[in-house]
């Protein structure tokens, strides 16, 4: 079998490299893509050298399976080229609602990958949500979820390799005393939280909370009704959750722990005491999704609180890829 990476100097695109390698995925050849500026360029992978190329040039025939993540300007226009002669796992948000492409986390929605048939493209979901469905699945298998009620701190690596150049020109000048300017983000970032995170919508919220409560209800169950706020922290690689959740049917917080306990892709670490819990700055670079402060919601019934942290730039975006390839070879392609 043979790859291509487009968008592969990117935030995902290397991390794209780096869990094929560790999940030790078996190819052939690998093709690596990104923009006019970078071709002719060398990436080193398993100790080989590669020539970056441009998109136009790349005959996509050459491949089986095509990773993009090179932005949705990109996707909107090549990913339709490329899929005509390959499959292509895209992570970008402009297919993801596409009724007749399958926007798959493989531990939750696994059955749905067959849909791929359908225009040989497989979408991979908003970091975000993809951390909150993977803790989701199991208590919603077991206690119906009705509502959910989240709050995110989401970090810079999550828009792009420029955010986090910003974060970190901006706090060494503010430690200087010296004048900064936003470029990437729509106020300070450093040493500031920003509750705006990609374009508004006519309704007061963001696109970014309007894409958790459509790709959880898609990839989930569409019954859940959910409501967000996603916030943009000063914090370079991890995204954390603040989850309220009402259930349906009856709970019990023991039963809850103990489903939890066993979420595939999750580890609980929830211990009552100082440090008994994850932050961002612990799993950078883990491919484990963190759930931490579980406990009952005493104001409502049948409801609980929880904390959920994850790497956005793996479990949110290449980790999910590549798994998703994986499942797409062993099921289809093999
Ligand atoms: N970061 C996350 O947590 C996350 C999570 C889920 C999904 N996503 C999505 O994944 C995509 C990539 O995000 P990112 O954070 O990796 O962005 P990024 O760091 O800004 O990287 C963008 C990549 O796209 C390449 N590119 C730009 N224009 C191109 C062109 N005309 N032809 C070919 N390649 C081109 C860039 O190549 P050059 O280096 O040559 O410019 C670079 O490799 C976005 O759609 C994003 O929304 C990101």
């Amino acid at each position: 079998m043979n790859i291509a990476i487009v968008g592969v100097t990117g935030n995902v695109g290397r991390k794209i490299l780096e869990v094929l390698e560790k999940l030790n995925f078996k190819f052939d050849q690998l093709y690596l893509i990104a923009s006019d500026q970078s071709i002719g360029k060398k990436i080193s992978f398993k100790k080989k050298d590669y020539s970056l190329v441009g998109l136009s040039d790349f005959d996509f025939s050459k491949v089986q399976i095509a990773f993009f993540s090179a932005g949705s300007s990109i996707a909107e226009k090549w990913v339709p080229i490329a899929s005509k002669k390959t499959i292509v796992i895209d992570n970008s948000k402009h297919f993801r609602m596409d009724d007749n492409i399958p926007l798959i986390v493989p531990e939750v929605n696994p059955e749905s990958l067959k849909q791929y048939k359908n225009k040989n493209i497989i979408a991979n979901a908003n970091c975000s949500t993809i951390q909150l469905v993977l803790a989701l699945k199991p208590i919603h298998d077991q206690f119906k979820i009705k509502r959910v009620v989240i709050s995110t701190y989401q970090s810079v690596s999550g828009s792009g390799k420029k955010s986090m150049v910003e974060l970190e020109e901006q706090t060494k000048s503010i430690l200087e005393n010296k004048k900064t300017k936003s470029k990437n983000f729509t106020k300070q970032i450093a040493f500031n939280v920003i509750p705006h995170i990609d374009s508004f919508m006519n309704d007061g919220s963001t696109k970014e909370e309007w894409k958790m409560v459509v790709e959880t209800k898609k990839i989930l169950d569409p019954s859940i009704n959910l409501t967000a706020t996603c916030v943009r922290v000063p914090v370079f690689v991890g995204h954390a959750e603040s989850i309220n959740i009402e259930f349906s049917n009856n709970i019990d917080i023991i039963k809850i722990k103990n489903c939890l306990a066993s979420a595939p892709g999750c580890k609980v670490v929830d211990e009552h005491k100082d440090g008994g819990y994850i932050t961002p700055a612990e799993i950078d670079g883990d491919f484990t999704t963190y759930i931490s402060r579980i406990r009952e919601d005493k104001t409502q019934k049948n409801s609980i609180n929880m904390w959920v942290v994850s790497d956005n730039l793996l479990k949110g975006a290449a980790l999910n890829a590549v798994q998703i390839a994986q499942l797409l070879y062993e099921k289809y392609l093999k």
